[in-house]
């Protein structure tokens, strides 16, 4: 075995190491939405959930962030923790928007090891959206539908489902969030949810335009601090992620330090 081929050989382990690497991070497909605003601690709230700078936060009663990430859920089960109002959607303009998400992404089976907080850009397929893209983080899980990727926009005002946590987190009747699977009806009801809450509803009437079950092509990306400012989580493969993409966008030869290290090990090895 000459030494040049021994490089060739190392530079293509090296290589398909990298790529192989990319790919465990990557995440493409089309997926449907809904929408939600359940009020609930978010399911990424937890410790251990992936891994992470710390889950996402969450808050009390009052808005103000918990630090405990062992508190529970103020959904049904007497916790107080609950969503924190500013993880909603914002528009940037009119054609980019910033929210959150509860997921669920299909051939994922460590499933939110996998997707809590991470980021995901959604380009709509379907009227009256097609055109639009959202960045959003992916803060809750959608476990409830599990035969296709899902996105479940976290919208307030959007559907409470079927939890009583709104009523409990705001101190208001249940109804004022709108109907379990359709939440309020019209722009003028945005007005009735707490003040912190009303621009975001307004949203879904205006730069979503009311969108029912819109469909998306999904694909992950880095997540910009805008969002993961409001949640603080920041998921530890967030940089390998990165870097995959720069080295997937460039030429094919630039090898991570990483390996090309392993690389020469082994080559020391074979040699000795
Ligand atoms: C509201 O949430 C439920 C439960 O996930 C879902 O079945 C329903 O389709 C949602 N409604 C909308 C309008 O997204
Ligand atoms: C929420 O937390 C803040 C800060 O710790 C505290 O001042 C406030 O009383 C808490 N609100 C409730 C409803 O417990
Ligand atoms: C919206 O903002 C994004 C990100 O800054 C930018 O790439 C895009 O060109 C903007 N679109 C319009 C219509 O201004
Ligand atoms: C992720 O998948 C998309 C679509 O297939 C591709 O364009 C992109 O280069 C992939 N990124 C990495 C790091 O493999």
């Amino acid at each position: 075995m000459t030494l040049s081929y021994l490089r060739n050989l190392l530079f293509l382990l090296d290589l398909f190491v990298v790529l192989v690497h990319s790919e465990d991070l990557n995440a493409t497909g089309e997926a449907i939405t809904t929408r939600f605003w359940d009020c609930c601690k978010p399911s990424c709230s937890w410790t251990g959930k992936a891994s992470f700078s710390h889950p996402v936060d969450t808050c009390n009663a009052t808005d103000d962030p918990i630090a405990d990430f062992v508190t529970g859920t103020g959904c049904g089960t007497g916790g107080s923790a609950y969503t924190c109002s500013n993880q909603h959607p914002w528009s940037v303009n009119d054609t980019l928007s910033y929210g959150y998400a509860g997921i669920f992404l299909l051939n994922h089976p460590d499933t939110e090891a996998f997707w809590c907080c991470s980021c995901y850009q959604l380009d709509f397929t379907s009227d009256p959206l097609k055109g639009k893209s959202m960045i959003v983080q992916a803060s809750n899980t959608a476990f409830d539908i599990n035969t296709a990727n899902r996105f479940s926009l976290a919208i307030p005002g959007g559907n409470t489902t079927s939890h009583d946590g709104c009523a409990k987190q705001y101190g208001v009747q249940e109804s004022v969030f709108g109907q379990t699977n359709s939440g309020v009806a019209s722009v003028d009801d945005c007005d009735n949810l707490p003040d912190n809450l009303q621009d975001s509803c307004r949203w879904r009437f205006d730069w979503f335009k009311d969108a029912l079950y819109p469909t998306v092509n999904f694909k992950r990306v880095v997540c910009p601090t805008d969002l993961t400012d409001k949640t603080g989580c920041i998921r530890t493969d967030e940089k390998a992620f990165a870097d995959g993409q720069t080295s997937a966008a460039s030429a094919p030869s630039s090898t991570s330090p990483l390996f090309a290290g392993l690389a020469a090990v082994l080559a020391c090895l074979v040699l000795v």
